[in-house]
């Protein structure tokens, strides 16, 4: 079998493109799968595709990673899961403001306004960025008295059972908090329910020996996040092109702290390019995956301008000796 040669960006579901990694190449794999939450990439999917979709793919991961290498997810918890078992007990507001704002509203200023993103959308309409959400997919954060009622599912205990399974182990978890932009975006939740402002990154292991250097980091790196356990580290507010990129300097901490120059960084949901980038600018090599053919042309075209802006540095470098 041809093996996927390292430095690209290749099209195909992970399922079936795992199988073509050479085993025991990959240092470290970081990625995001989808959420589970309604996005236009995992619209199709129920919450039974999406487990067996997450179960296949981390289980492809024990022969391709290095013995002593690592696998590491970030995802968030399910903030509306719809559960038909729930009571639907929770409906009252005391304020009963109701927001007239239709569907069909919402997709004419789309139309009017085709560069907007939700956020312009809100503030044109008047109303908040979930009101706008929830008339284009219909969900409810409150779960509204007669729909389905939602409630928070945690996914790290599944993510963990399913690595476990597979023989990979939990060697840390850290959390992502985000930027408080969301205040600023009016993203106000009609509940209880605190906005969700942070993600986890579980780190995973495969038995073997791994290298542990604190030169990877400098000091002030170590004592900043190196060795914490809460990253604050501002989202992606301008999702144009994508709807679901994590910042850069996400996967860079990550490439940074758990590989060393040259090895292999693999992200079987490549998305924007976000991973190889990074792998790019810390010297180390790629290879990314994605399902859908816009995200691996706009990975590919992402790590070209990496690797222009990296030979550039380094020829810029050359003439100053
Ligand atoms: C959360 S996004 C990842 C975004 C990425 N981290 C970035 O910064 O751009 C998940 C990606 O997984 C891709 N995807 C969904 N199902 C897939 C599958 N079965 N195989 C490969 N890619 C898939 C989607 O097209 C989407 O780009």
């Amino acid at each position: 079998m041809d093996y996927i040669k390292p430095n690209s960006i290749v099209q195909g579901d992970s399922r079936d493109m795992l199988k073509r990694i050479e085993p025991n190449s990959i240092a470290c794999s970081v990625w995001s799968p989808p959420y589970h939450v309604g996005k236009e990439y995992e619209v199709h999917m129920t919450y039974e595709d999406w487990q067996h979709l997450l179960r296949d793919v981390i289980c492809q991961h024990q022969p391709i990673l290095q013995p002593g290498g690592f696998l590491v997810i970030n995802i968030a918890d399910i903030l509306c899961f719809k559960d038909p078992n729930m009571p639907k007990i929770m409906a009252e507001n005391a304020s009963r403001k109701k927001v007239n704002i239709t569907r069909e509203q919402v997709l004419e200023a789309m139309r009017t306004h085709p560069g907007y993103n939700r956020y312009q959308i809100a503030k044109l309409l008047g109303c908040s960025e979930q009101t706008v959400d929830r008339r284009l997919k219909g969900n409810n954060i409150r779960g509204g008295k007669y729909a389905t009622q939602t409630r928070v599912k945690l996914v790290g205990g599944l993510i963990e059972e399913l690595a476990l399974a597979a023989g990979l182990y939990l060697y840390d978890r850290r959390v992502w908090v985000k930027d408080a932009a969301w205040e600023n975006s009016r993203w106000h939740s009609n509940s209880y329910r605190s906005v969700d402002e942070f993600e986890y990154i579980y780190i995973f292991w495969k038995p073997g020996i791994t290298l542990v250097d604190r030169e990877r980091l400098t000091q002030e790196e170590w004592v900043n996040w190196g060795s914490r356990a809460v990253w604050s580290i501002p989202s992606v507010r301008a999702n144009d092109d994508h709807e679901a990129k994590f910042p850069l300097e996400l996967p860079r901490r990550i490439i940074q702290l758990l590989t060393k120059p040259d090895d292999i960084v693999l992200d079987c949901f490549i998305g924007s390019g976000t991973t190889a980038v990074a792998a790019i600018q810390e010297g180390r090599r790629y290879i990314g995956i994605d399902i859908e053919k816009k995200y691996v042309d706009m990975a590919r075209r992402a790590c070209d301008r990496a690797i222009d802006s990296v030979n550039g540095k380094k020829n810029q470098q050359l003439q100053l000796i």
